[in-house]
């Protein structure tokens, strides 16, 4: 019996998305399985339409895996940029920071990303938010929630189906009602992979992001004040860095820019809090005034659109992209709960290919991790067609 497709993928946030139609490139055959849709733009919890969302690499080290993620993504953008100006766009960026020792890292996307400046506060050249210290160069900003909804129109388009289904172990997805049989699933179920049965992954946790959304259509500057995203974990008796203050402009007519934020783990509350709102328009007022407008005096003055909070899909650890060989089938139990489906018939081996944890660089980590995951996921079809041949 020959497989209707070559793999599931579950998932269809901007990973999923990503790897589906790099696989299709390739000529596999994808179906996709997810409990949100590319284009649930309010669904809590479906991680990538609240992104921020901009290029600005967390990586200190330019040879781990997520580096070069950004790396390649860093380039294709480019192209991105250039025919969908809407959803993808170039701009100047500042990073300031207080703390040198924090910092000041020779960054090694530097010459990736060009007209790259160091830049140390004098009287005569203040920095933004009156830091000490700061980088400027140029990068990308992207429009989360369209860029989703573009990336599942896409993927539709090719002929890849996207179920809405909410899986409630992996041994389920390799014998779907609507897609059948299947030898390899891929998953990209983000912060799902804490509770997928047969996945439980404890090192998953959610880090909860507030941000608001304005109208500043003068503001075509991203600002990041994010020390404490790059700084590791704190030694001993270190103070804490500031809470991060970021601005971020979205491509787009509506001059709208995302303020932010808050970076909070294993909190699970949906509702924004107005101080911390309040916290975050001040921050980002004293980063960039002109966010109140020409004629605004204030933080107050800033035009709110919406508050919105979401969960960074986050791993100790960092992001995990790992093929592991596996067994599906049989009359399987794992803790009293037995699979709904492919439980009959005898045991097969099958993969997964995992791909989550990406925590706050889900885009920036897209389609560098989509190209490894479907180099990985060629060699497993490929050794498995050897193996049937055998
Ligand atoms: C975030 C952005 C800064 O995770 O990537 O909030």
């Amino acid at each position: 019996m020959t497989n209707k497709y070559d793999v599931v993928i579950l998932g269809s946030g901007v990973i999923g998305l990503s790897i589906a139609r790099e696989l299709h490139g390739k000529g596999l055959k994808v179906a996709i399985v997810a409990k949100d849709l590319p284009e649930d733009s309010n669904s809590f919890g479906f991680a990538s339409p609240w992104a921020g969302c901009n290029w600005h690499s967390f990586e200190t080290d330019g040879n781990a895996p997520a580096a070069q993620w950004d790396a390649i993504t860093f380039r294709r953008l480019a192209e991105l940029a250039k025919e969908h100006p809407e959803l993808c766009e170039r701009i100047p960026f500042y990073t300031v920071w207080q703390n040198e020792k924090k910092g000041d890292n020779e960054l090694w996307f530097k010459d990736l990303v060009g007209d790259f400046h160091k830049l140390e506060a004098s009287p005569s050249n203040p920095l933004p938010g009156n830091m000490s210290f700061g980088h400027t160069f140029s990068s990308y900003i992207l429009h989360a929630p369209a860029y989703t909804a573009h990336l599942g129109s896409i993927v539709r388009s090719l002929g890849i189906p996207i179920y809405r289904h909410r899986l409630s172990s992996l041994d389920e997805a390799y014998n779907l009602p609507e897609i059948g049989r299947v030898d390899l699933v891929i998953n990209a179920s983000g912060l799902g992979a804490k509770s997928l049965i047969g996945v439980e992954d404890e090192k998953v946790y959610p880090a909860r992001g507030q941000t608001v959304l304005v109208r500043a259509p003068e503001v075509k500057t991203c600002y990041m004040h994010v020390e404490g995203f790059m700084a590791g974990p704190l030694k001993p008796g270190e103070k804490p860095p500031p809470e991060p203050a970021y601005i971020i402009p979205r491509p787009g007519p509506e001059g709208h820019v995302i303020l932010g934020g808050t970076y909070i783990k294993d909190d699970y509350s949906s509702l924004p809090s107005i101080p911390e709102a309040e916290r975050i328009l001040k921050a980002c007022y004293n980063l960039c005034p002109a966010l109140a407008g020409p004629n605004g005096k204030s933080w107050k003055d800033i035009e709110v659109v919406s508050h919105n909070v979401g969960l960074r899909p986050a791993r100790e650890g960092g992001a995990r992209l790992e093929l592991v060989h596996r067994e599906v089938g049989g009359l399987t139990e794992r803790r009293g709960i037995e699979p709904k489906s492919d439980s009959q018939g005898p045991r097969r081996k099958v993969g997964v290919l995992h791909a989550y944890g990406v925590g706050s660089a889900g885009f920036q980590n897209s389609l560098g991790l989509a190209e490894k995951a479907t180099q990985l996921a060629l060699g497993y079809v490929k050794s498995q067609k050897t193996r049937a041949k055998l």
